[in-house]
């Protein structure tokens, strides 16, 4: 049997970077998958994908900071596949500019799409992640949840509270069937990094190299499967050496 088979997994900002790499791999290996992203066009192109290659997938429009969307988003899960034993919630933006620049409404949406929505996501999938009995939520923080990180500060502060949001909601979870753990990626090659200077990025990387979103999507797979059957709360950091420094 495949890792997936049976399962049914929600990632957000499915329609691109490392959402996407993770929801061809999860439905490579049997898992129906569900492509949540404000992105249409391109999350429609990641469902068909999907299931031109032979799996199980549709697309759902979901703006992660809406509590509406969220609940309609597991609506549709429920309705399609019968459940939902997955929820991947990677969708983020960031920020540069240094914190005496940043004006409040920046500040406020880094956060709501960045922090505030697996809030958000957990609480409108928890219903459903507790009646399977075996659930796993993987939440995409970042190497900045865990060090400084260069300006960015609502980027830096969202991928922080991201990291002890889901200590927090395992330890809650730990007896219902709902494992929590989050990943810290570091640089990884996806739009999400714009016109940032890629051989800086590359140069303060111990690995001397950016990542590629297969490289977090494997991650995230194990993390979904019940080969991290025994980790909760835990955070796996996958950054080429960075924070080891
Ligand atoms: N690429 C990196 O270097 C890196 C490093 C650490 C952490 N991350 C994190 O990985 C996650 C995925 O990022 P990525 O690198 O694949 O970037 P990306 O820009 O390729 O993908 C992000 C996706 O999120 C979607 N999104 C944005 N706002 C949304 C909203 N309001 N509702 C729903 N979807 C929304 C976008 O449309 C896009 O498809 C993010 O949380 C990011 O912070 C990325």
């Amino acid at each position: 049997m495949a890792r997936f088979t049976g399962k049914t997994a929600l990632i957000t900002g499915g329609a691109s970077g490392i959402g996407k790499a993770a929801a061809k791999l999860l439905a490579s290996e049997g898992a129906n998958v569900v492509v949540g992203d404000i992105q249409v066009e391109a999350g429609e192109t990641v469902a068909k994908e999907i299931t031109d290659a032979g799996g199980n997938a549709i697309f759902v429009s979901l703006d992660v900071t809406s509590e509406d969307d969220w609940n309609a988003a597991i609506a549709t899960t429920v309705e399609t596949y019968g459940g939902l034993t997955t929820l991947v919630n990677n969708a983020g933006i960031g920020d540069t500019l240094p914190i005496e620049d940043t004006p409040l409404a920046d500040w406020d949406r880094v956060i709501a799409v960045t922090q505030t929505s697996a809030f958000l996501g957990m609480k409108a999938a928890s219903a459903e992640l507790q009646k399977s009995g075996n659930a796993s939520v993987v939440n995409i923080s970042s190497m900045y949840g865990i060090v400084g990180g260069l300006g960015g500060p609502s980027y830096a502060a969202a991928k922080g509270a991201v990291r002890i949001l889901t200590k927090n909601t395992a330890l809650g979870w730990a007896k219902k069937g709902v494992r929590a753990n989050s990943v810290h990626p570091g640089y990884i090659n996806t739009p999400i990094l714009g016109d940032t200077d890629r051989q800086y990025l590359i140069d303060t990387t111990p690995m001397g190299r950016l990542g590629e979103p297969e490289e977090i999507a494997n991650v995230i797979a194990f993390l979904a499967s019940d080969e991290s059957s025994f980790m909760t709360g835990s955070e796996v950091v996958a950054d080429g050496g960075y924070t080891a420094g």
